[in-house]
């Protein structure tokens, strides 16, 4: 299987053909059919000069990276953000809970823009604050929320990070979870695992040793998680029900189909990927893992990759010598980060140089601090990564 110039997901095309278009877009949001976006987007960049930065996540379209300043996964563009505290304006093409971090890090005087406000994420929307509470109520009736340390995973809201600040939990990112998992360890004897089930178990099980079994899933659809008082107090890790729509699709059947197909292949997939894919995987690391991985892979040598779609077409081409494809027999895009395209970048920027900030992403400053005390004690940490 080679990567072919697949469709884009036909976002909200059907009855509403304006469906795609996101929410609120004052002003006219140009059409996709506009010959000129490309020359209307670089002069409202150039216009803007260096009172605009913008930032790309790794999992977007290409129409849209061309025109980022700095391309990386969250937490580096979070970071990036933070280091250029001249720029007026931060445009994030990446999707909302990305932006919210890029609110927290960067200074008042900064604001930053979602260009489509509909480009949230799946994932991030499991773990609703309300929800957080209850589960942490029961911990406490359970007898052992004073041993618990909470965790979350960058893609959470900034409600549920300001949480772990508050609970004298942190955040983790996935090419990180090692350190911190083993950092919340030292201040607890159980840890709870924010939105993602998958980036939880596979670290606690594959990294730090931890039996599956002492792993149990906390349900929030369901009283008291799913889970009876004794579960709670015999687990070392209780993991939040969350998933990646896009990362949980990929089957450990896929892969010893292509295992079968193409002898000495190599299969790469990000942590958030299904335990019984990653046990059958030849490596496992965060977005930027798998960017560095191809980067010194052999001329010649084969790799499947369980990541999503924009970025893997984006690997295959910069590497024609390597054979590079997707780890799915079926389109696998992130449908919200996807909601950003090019109309939309247009009418932010030209929104932007025209005077008005539009789609401003804001975390109140009580929730801001909040988790800035969980982001930084994951900053605080060694600089210990998947990649010493
Ligand atoms: P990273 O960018 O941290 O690898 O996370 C992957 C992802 O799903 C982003 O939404
Ligand atoms: Fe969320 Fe998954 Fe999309 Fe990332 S790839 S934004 S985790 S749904």
């Amino acid at each position: 299987m080679t990567t072919v110039d697949l469709p884009l997901l036909p976002l909200g095309r059907g009855v509403d053909l304006n469906s795609e278009r996101g929410v609120e877009c004052p002003g006219d949001l140009p059409p996709a059919s506009d010959p000129d976006l490309v020359a209307r987007a670089t002069a409202a960049k150039a216009a803007l000069g260096d009172k605009v930065f913008i930032l790309g996540h790794h999992y977007q379209r290409d129409e849209v990276i061309q025109f980022a300043d700095v391309t990386g996964d969250s937490f580096k563009l979070a970071r990036d953000a933070a280091a250029r505290p001249d720029a007026e304006y931060i445009v994030f093409c990446g999707v909302h809970f990305m932006a919210e971090s890029a609110d927290i890090l960067t200074t008042d005087d900064q604001a930053v823009v979602l260009p489509d406000l509909a480009a949230g994420c799946s994932m991030a929307d499991m773990a609703v604050l309300g929800q957080v509470e209850a589960a942490w109520k029961a911990l406490e009736d359970a007898g052992v929320a004073d041993q618990v340390v909470p965790v979350t995973y960058m893609n959470s809201s900034a409600d549920i990070k300001a949480f772990c600040g508050r609970h004298g939990g942190v955040v983790c990112t996935s090419s990180n979870a090692q350190t911190v998992m083993e950092w919340a360890f030292e201040r607890g004897s159980k840890v709870l695992f924010l939105p993602d089930q998958h980036l939880g178990r596979n670290t606690a099980v594959l990294k730090l040793g931890i039996p599956l079994d002492k792993n149990v899933v906390w349900n929030p659809r369901k009283p008291n998680g799913g889970l009876t008082a004794e579960e709670i107090q015999d687990a070392t890790v209780i993991l939040w029900q969350g998933h990646c729509s896009v990362h949980g699709r990929f089957s450990p059947d896929t892969v010893d189909a292509l295992r079968a197909e193409i002898p000495g292949i190599n299969i790469l997939v990000h942590p958030e990927c299904q335990h019984e894919v990653v046990l059958k995987a030849d490596l496992v690391g965060s977005t930027e893992f798998i960017i560095q991985t191809i980067e010194a892979a052999p001329a010649g040598s084969a790799w499947a990759i369980g990541t999503e779609l924009n970025l893997v077409k984006r690997l295959a081409a910069a590497h024609p010598d390597k054979r590079v494809m997707f780890l799915d027999k079926t389109v696998c895009y992130c449908s919200t980060m996807n909601r950003i395209d090019l109309p939309h970048l247009v009418w932010t920027l030209e929104s932007l140089a025209a005077g008005h900030l539009v789609n401003q992403i804001t975390v109140d400053a009580q929730t801001a601090a909040d988790a800035q005390t969980a982001l930084q004690r994951m900053l605080d940490l060694p600089g210990k990564t998947e990649r010493d």
